[in-house]
């Protein structure tokens, strides 16, 4: 008999999935906020949770699959870090040195954009403009915005992450 696949959605997240469905005109424009909510507790969409959710959605895998990876926001291979920090590279803020801000956050760090330090705190992101772009460079970590960052105000940041 062949192995079967852990499954990965908890009732909780099945239930809020299905709560959605009688505020939205099909089930397959609930695909985005039920990506959301996974991703929100997984802090990813592994493949077995896309077969699940699109289950529930009565739609092909393929399709949620399609929707996930349209945007960037999403994970898939692995979990994002307990905070994911997103440094703004728009035009706003790249032309007030957001991109020394992000190298010397990287090298603190000592990961690259998109990866999640070793010990899973925190995850480094890459984001178009925030809606700051008066107090650019900024960052966003935990709902907060950094404003006018510079190196110095980003090891600041970094240790209110520790
Ligand atoms: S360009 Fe960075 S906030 Fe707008």
């Amino acid at each position: 008999m062949p192995a079967t696949t852990p499954r990965v959605l908890t009732d909780e997240m099945i239930e809020e999935i299905r709560a959605l469905f009688p505020r939205y005109p099909t089930r397959r424009a609930v695909t985005l906020p039920a990506l959301h909510i996974v991703h929100q507790r997984l802090r990813h969409v592994p493949l077995q949770a896309v077969v699940e959710i699109a289950e529930l959605l009565e739609l092909a895998p393929a399709e949620v699959q399609d929707t996930l990876t349209f945007y960037g926001f999403f994970k898939q291979n692995q979990p994002h870090g307990r905070t994911r920090l997103w440094v703004c590279r728009s035009i706003s803020c790249f032309l007030r040195g957001s991109d020394e801000v992000l190298r010397h956050i990287c090298r603190r760090t000592g990961v690259q954009p998109g990866q999640t330090t070793p010990d899973g705190r925190l995850t480094i992101e890459e984001a178009e403009c925030l809606g700051a772009c008066e107090f650019a460079p900024c960052a966003l970590a935990n709902d907060a915005l950094w404003k006018c960052l510079t190196p110095e105000e980003a090891d600041r940041l970094l240790k209110t992450l520790k």
